[in-house]
This record gives C-alpha cells, sequence and structure tokens, in this order.
C-alpha cells in the first residue's frame, strides 16, 4: 500500500480528471456526475478520519482552515446538484464547484502535505495509507445508502 499523501494525490488527479471530462463531453455527465457525488465526499470524509484527525493536534490552525474548505466544498456540491443539466446554470455551477475544489486540492498538496512530512514518520504515513483505503471504502458504503 503506497503512503498516504500519494493515495490523496491519485484522488486529485481522478477528480481533476472527472471535471475535465464533465466540462467536455456532454454524452458522459450522468455517469461522471455519480462519479463525482460518491468520490469527492469520500474522498474528503478519508482525509478528516485518517491525515487531518493526525495533524490536528500538531498543526491546529491549517487543519481549521482545511476543515473550512471542505465545508464549502460540500455546500457547493450541494448547490450544484440542485442544477439539472439542461439548465443555463449548470456550466457555471461547475465551474464554480472546480475552482474551489482546485483550490483546495493546491493548499493541500502544498502546506499540508510538508506539514505532513515535517511531522509524520515514514511508517505513520504507510499506516495512514492503509487506514485511508479502508475509511474510503467505509464512506462509499455510507454515501450509496
Ligand atoms: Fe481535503
Ligand atoms: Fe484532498
Amino acid at each position: 500500500m503506497p503512503q498516504i499523501l500519494e493515495l490523496i494525490r491519485e484522488d486529485h488527479d481522478l477528480i481533476r480528471a472527472l471535471f475535465d471530462e464533465l466540462e467536455s463531453n456532454p454524452e458522459t455527465r450522468d455517469v461522471r456526475c455519480i462519479t463525482l457525488r460518491r468520490e469527492l465526499p469520500g474522498h474528503m470524509y478519508a482525509e478528516e478520519a485518517t491525515l487531518y484527525a493526525h495533524l490536528r493536534e500538531r498543526v491546529p490552525e491549517e487543519i481549521r482552515r482545511s476543515l473550512d474548505e471542505h465545508t464549502e466544498v460540500r455546500e457547493t456540491l450541494a448547490r450544484f446538484e440542485t442544477i439539472p443539466q439542461r439548465d443555463d446554470a449548470w456550466m457555471p455551477a461547475l465551474v464554480d464547484l472546480r475552482e474551489r475544489v482546485e483550490a483546495h486540492f493546491a493548499s493541500e498538496e502544498g502546506e499540508v502535505f510538508a506539514r505532513a512530512e515535517e511531522h509524520l514518520g515514514r511508517s505513520d504515513l504507510f499506516a495512514l495509507g492503509e487506514t485511508f483505503g479502508r475509511e474510503k471504502v467505509a464512506a462509499a458504503r455510507y454515501i450509496a445508502v
């Protein structure tokens, strides 16, 4: 199992690719929306249960800011989900969601990853990688219901 920061980056790349597809290919939008609704909340839930939980005491400011960004992403996703694809507001809402998500990914891959490498050892990062995978499976079960 790779270490947690690699798994998080893989998820980010997958979600970025989903946004590319949603913007450019109308024919696959139904299925990509379903995937986004599963992957994005599952990813954030697993981060909170693993990396954030381990860093919260050591770098409270960064983690508080990241949690606020998760809340903003969840709220923006909830608003996006209410807009039908044929509505003129759909694409601007998608772009808005993407901007929020990409800004969060950038601060995570920058500042949060740097703090994680500073405060967590190699064995911690690998152990958290295993937990991250399990938490995502648990979250997918919960979100699917
Ligand atoms: Fe995050
Ligand atoms: Fe993330």
